[in-house]
């Protein structure tokens, strides 16, 4: 049996991958490692309590000491690293949790594994997941990021998650550990905690409440359906060659404004609302400070060598999540009531 260890397993993104892992390979034991920031959501996989080859540990990533337990205890042969601060306004006013966090606890799970591994890298890989924010900027005639576009961050966030990088990558080249890199653009579908764009303005939507648009709305994101990025993990993870770095984006860009009147659209015909009744809600307000006007990822290599596609169409995608969140507004409720952080005491009575 396998022992892989997920980090921010209790995340949006981190929750689909678990999932999959369990139900896709019964006879590898998944480790959930999370500490259960605001943004984790252990509830998200109540699906998955008492599957024999499913653990979940409550621990921090920036606390080294638990972390070399964990990794002295369990006999841990791959790792795929979520565990994140991950929402760029947050970022803007919390910079140090974003550097404790995503800098200092992707270099202890580094560290960690290092040492636990002792050199014998046979059957392990370290998989660092990060994101196309790392790139910096595009202008909409510039052509999209490949994987050797040169690192620009501009936020907090996206400096925090390029250093993480760089780590990673100078623990394969200083100490030979068997690593491999994903970059995403950015991902949308169930489960996503409703400070982002997509829940955020759908439930805003269904509660009448103004919709923020950051700016003229003019700045343009790359949106891949969740699911289809843990299936690129899976695959990245399975099959990536040691190493590599794997950019994963959904070839996919949409204008902000575009995609707010697209969620508006589906959103009112899906609530019997007159078509457009609710764009009255949208509501231009102070840009964000270093607002990157435009990503894209080209994903050409993760087509060519490992043949993955993106299977839904954008506004498929968007006619799914939409009904996902209207038909579980008892998630949303929960969530932007904060009953959600009871979960883990009422399952695990800590
Ligand atoms: P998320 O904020 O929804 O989840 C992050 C998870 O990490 C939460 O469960 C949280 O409790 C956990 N966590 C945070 N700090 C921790 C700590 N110190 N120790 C242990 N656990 C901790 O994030 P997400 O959107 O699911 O993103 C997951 C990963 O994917 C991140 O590394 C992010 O940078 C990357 N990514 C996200 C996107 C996107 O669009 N959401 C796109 C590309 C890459
Ligand atoms: P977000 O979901 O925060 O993802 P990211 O900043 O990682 O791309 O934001 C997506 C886009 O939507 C981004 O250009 C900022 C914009 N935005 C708004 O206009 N209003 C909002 O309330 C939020 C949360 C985002």
């Amino acid at each position: 049996m396998r022992h892989i260890l997920i980090t921010g397993g209790a995340g949006f993104i981190g929750s689909h991958v678990v999932r999959l892992f369990v139900n896709k390979y019964p006879d590898d034991e998944i480790i959930n490692l999370d500490k259960l920031t605001y943004a984790g959501n252990l509830s998200n996989l109540s699906d998955l309590e008492g599957k024999p080859n499913y653990k979940f540990i409550k621990a921090d990533i920036s606390d080294y000491d638990a972390i070399r337990k964990i990794f002295e205890t369990l006999k841990i042969d791959g790792v795929i690293h979520l565990a994140a601060e991950s929402h760029v306004d947050r970022s803007i006013t919390d910079p140090f949790s974003f550097a404790k966090t995503n800098v200092i606890g992707t270099l202890n799970l580094l560290q960690s594994a290092k040492d636990a591994w002792r050199e014998n890298y046979e059957g392990k890989l370290f998989y660092h997941i990060s994101t196309d924010e790392v790139y910096g900027a595009l202008n909409f005639n510039e052509s999209r990021f490949t994987e050797e576009t040169r690192y620009d961050p501009h936020s907090p966030y996206s400096a925090s998650k390029a250093s993480s990088d760089h780590f990673v990558r100078a623990y394969h080249d200083t100490y030979g550990l068997p690593v491999v890199l994903s970059n995403c653009s950015n991902n949308y579908g169930p489960y996503q905690f409703p400070e982002k764009l997509i829940p955020l303005f759908i439930n805003n939507i269904r509660y009448n409440k103004p919709l923020p648009v950051y700016g003229k709305g003019e700045n343009v994101r790359d949106w891949l359906y969740v699911e289809d990025h843990a299936r690129a993990i899976d695959l990245i993870f399975h099959r990536g060659r040691v190493g590599q770095t794997y950019n994963i984006g959904g070839g996919n860009e949409w204008k902000n404004i575009d995609l707010i009147k697209l969620l508006i659209k589906t959103t009112d015909r899906l609530l019997g609302r007159e078509m457009g009744a609710s764009e009255k809600l949208i509501t231009f307000v102070t840009d964000r400070a270093g607002h990157d006007l435009r990503y894209a990822i080209d994903a050409s290599k993760l087509r060519n060598e490992l043949g993955w596609t993106p299977s839904l169409q954008f506004e498929e995608g968007i006619d799914q999540t939409v009904r996902w969140y209207l038909e579980h507004q008892e998630w949303l409720d929960s969530v932007t009531s904060g009953e959600y952080q009871n979960y883990y005491r009422r399952m695990y009575g800590e």
